[in-house]
């Protein structure tokens, strides 16, 4: 007997999303549009509370952080500034015979025989030229000479003869409108080990075709192996272009004109808002360095290969946060010197000595905290420290914080130190200064020696012309210094950048479950469960009456949950046997169910008037608890 085939967890997963309202393609009615998503009615209530765990965490739970609500459309400057209109691109490469177009780095590796064609000329037209006889073909200039002879003679031998070599001339025209059709382009298509060589041979006359050879004939055929090239597509084997930078930011116009000037960009990043507006939050609110401004908002970015459902969309949300903090030599002026990172370092509480470095490791502890609050443990995180050769030339560090996908570890949220790489490019860009002034610094400073500062300046000249890119001119850094002297830096930054929709779908991938159950009468069925943190679940609890029949239960149920609705998601339920219910909201993640029977109605003694019957979703054990007790329990559990 055949096995049914095993569907692959993520196609479990989107069909989950689908049936039960967590996430729809957009515009599916015409048929879909690749890289964005519909959120529905649970995945509305999901991605909430995940907004408002990660805006809990990061602004309201500390003193050292205020939020920004800033516009998707921002002044074009901006992404001049912050390098995105030159530098925000992806290679990306072409299939020369199906045009269907790849991120280069993203294309598999393949290995087999590649077979390579000089180029291809037309198969009909070298029919036709082998029945021309193009023997003793003649010139332009004896064409010419001709014509000459013809018109000045009236000998009939002449007459002859320059008919001939008339013909000729046609025949030479006609060979070389035909020779035309010859196309000297190289082309080379991939083929596993093994595979006829027919079907190479058909997409390179596939290729020859869209280069206006109807019927091509392959001229100069040769044949190698390869190990692990990117050089063609997974797809066909067809040759790919090579990689082209495309620059990945959305562009419109703004008003009416829609010219080059009025050209404006949907914003990549939320970040560069922030940045921009940093000197009108410390201007407007008592926050001192260090300290933060987060941001959550939609972001765009052109993907080239959009793939993995939600995971790289078109359209997305970001969680961002700058993190702003004193250079390390303000550090060693106020505090001696900075504090260095050590393994174990105590990372609870932020410390005055602080350089960058303790900061990033802060924050990475930080967030690994936050997501463990959310139910992603140490088992389902992984963390990747760039190496210094994939780092910008701007940033000292970058970790990416990883999840355990079904299709593969990838990043859930980078957290770099960018050093005052932002700020600088919007100051020198804007013309407007963005450093602070921080008195604590310069009294600091003002104790410091002439030959202490003197060594200091010089330290950091030494640093700068040892970096490869980016470093400041020796007169720039005495500049710098002596600004850093009177209490003026531009502060430095940590930034977490997290995106909303990558960990959405991380929690639905972990909270899938599928169970075996039995029913009453012994049948097995596999169920799925959505085991989500109850304190990211859409609904957190359910109310259920046993019998909808029943007025005094269904009244009883309806008071409960209109308790409950004030302060929870909630749902009412009444449809179907108790078992469906609970088997509904198993599927919709609710981690609560509550149920009114006739125990609550006091039928069976006054003690267990105006109790319910709580159960709880993962292991389906159920306990009786007081209705004045209820949102006392669930509260803690949910918020
Ligand atoms: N300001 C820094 C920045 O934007 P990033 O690594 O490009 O850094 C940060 O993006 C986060 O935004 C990523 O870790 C990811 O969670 C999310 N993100 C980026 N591109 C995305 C896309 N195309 N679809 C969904 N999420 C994306």
């Amino acid at each position: 007997m055949s096995q049914p085939k095993e569907i692959p967890l993520m196609e479990k997963i989107v069909s989950l999303c689908k049936r039960r309202g967590f996430i729809f393609q957009s515009s599916e009615i015409y048929g879909g549009i690749n890289g964005f998503w519909d959120y529905g009615p649970l995945g509305t209530e999901l991605k909430r509370n995940l907004r408002e765990t990660w805006w809990r965490a990061m602004t309201r739970e500390r003193e050292d952080v205020v939020g920004l609500d800033a516009t998707i459309i921002m002044h074009p400057a901006i992404w001049k500034a912050s390098g995105h209109v030159d530098t925000f691109s992806d290679p990306m490469v072409d299939c020369l015979v199906t045009k269907k177009r790849f991120r280069a780095d993203h294309v598999e590796p393949q290995s087999g025989v590649v077979y390579s064609w000089t180029g291809a000329s037309d198969l009909d037209s070298r029919e036709k030229l082998s029945q021309l006889s193009l023997a003793g073909g003649i010139s332009e200039e004896e064409a010419d000479f001709l014509n000459e002879i013809k018109s000045a003679s009236d000998d009939r031998n002449v007459e002859r003869l320059v008919s001939e070599r008339e013909a000729i001339l046609r025949g030479r025209l006609l060979w070389k409108r035909l020779f035309s059709t010859v196309r000297e382009e190289p082309f080379r298509v991939l083929l596993p080990v093994g595979k006829p060589p027919e079907s190479a041979r058909k997409i390179a006359k596939q290729f020859y075709q869209t280069r206006g050879i109807a019927n091509p004939y392959l001229d100069g055929e040769t044949t190698a192996k390869v190990e692990n090239s990117r050089a063609f597509n997974p797809e066909n084997g067809a040759q790919l272009t090579e990689p082209k930078p495309f620059n990945l930011m959305f562009h419109t116009f703004v008003g009416a004109t829609a010219s080059e000037d009025d050209k404006a960009y949907l914003r990549p990043e939320t970040a560069q808002a922030i940045f921009a507006q940093f000197k009108n939050v410390v201007d407007s609110t008592r926050q001192k360095v260090p300290f933060g401004i987060c941001q959550i908002g939609k972001a765009f970015r052109n993907e080239v290969t959009p793939r993995n459902f939600t995971f790289r969309s078109r359209e997305f949300e970001q969680m961002e946060l700058e993190f702003f903090i004193k250079p390390d030599e303000a550090i060693e002026a106020v505090c001696g010197s900075v504090a260095p990172w050590h393994k174990g370092a105590d990372l609870s509480a932020p410390q005055p000595n602080w350089g960058w470095e303790l900061w990033h490791r802060y924050w990475v502890a930080q967030r690994t905290d936050y997501y463990a609050s959310i139910g992603l443990g140490p088992d389902v995180l992984d963390y990747w420290w760039q190496g210094k050769a994939d780092l910008a030339h701007y940033a000292r560090a970058c970790v990416d914080i990883l999840f355990k996908f079904p299709f593969g570890t990838e990043e859930l949220e980078g957290i770099a130190a960018r050093g005052d790489f932002d700020l600088t490019a919007h100051q020198n860009a804007s013309g407007k200064s963005q450093e602070v002034f921080d008195d604590e610094v310069k009294q600091a400073f003002a104790k410091w020696p002439d030959d202490q500062r003197a060594a200091l300046v010089e330290r950091k000249k030494a640093e700068q012309r040892a970096k490869e890119k980016g470093g400041m001119t020796d007169e720039q850094t005495a500049a710098w210094c002596d600004r850093l002297f009177k209490g003026f830096y531009v502060p430095h930054v940590i930034e977490p950048s997290a995106g909303l929709d990558r960990l959405a779908l991380a929690v639905l991938t972990l909270a899938y479950a599928e169970v075996e159950k039995t029913d009453a009468k012994g049948n097995k069925e596999t169920v799925t469960l959505m085991r989500f943190h109850p304190r990211i679940a859409p609904i957190k609890a359910a109310v259920f009456p046993l019998l909808k029949n029943k007025p005094e239960l269904v009244a009883k149920a309806r008071s409960v949950y209109d308790i409950l609705k004030k302060h929870v998601a909630a749902d009412y339920d009444e449809g179907g046997s108790i078992g469906r219910r609970y088997a509904r909201q198993d599927e919709a993640g609710t981690p609560f169910g509550i149920t009114i029977d006739f125990d609550t109605l006091g039928e069976k003694g006054p003690e267990l008037k105006d109790t319910v019957t709580l159960r709880h979703r993962d292991d389906a054990r159920q306990e009786r608890v007081k209705i004045d007790e209820l949102l006392g329990r669930l509260l803690p559990l949910v918020q």
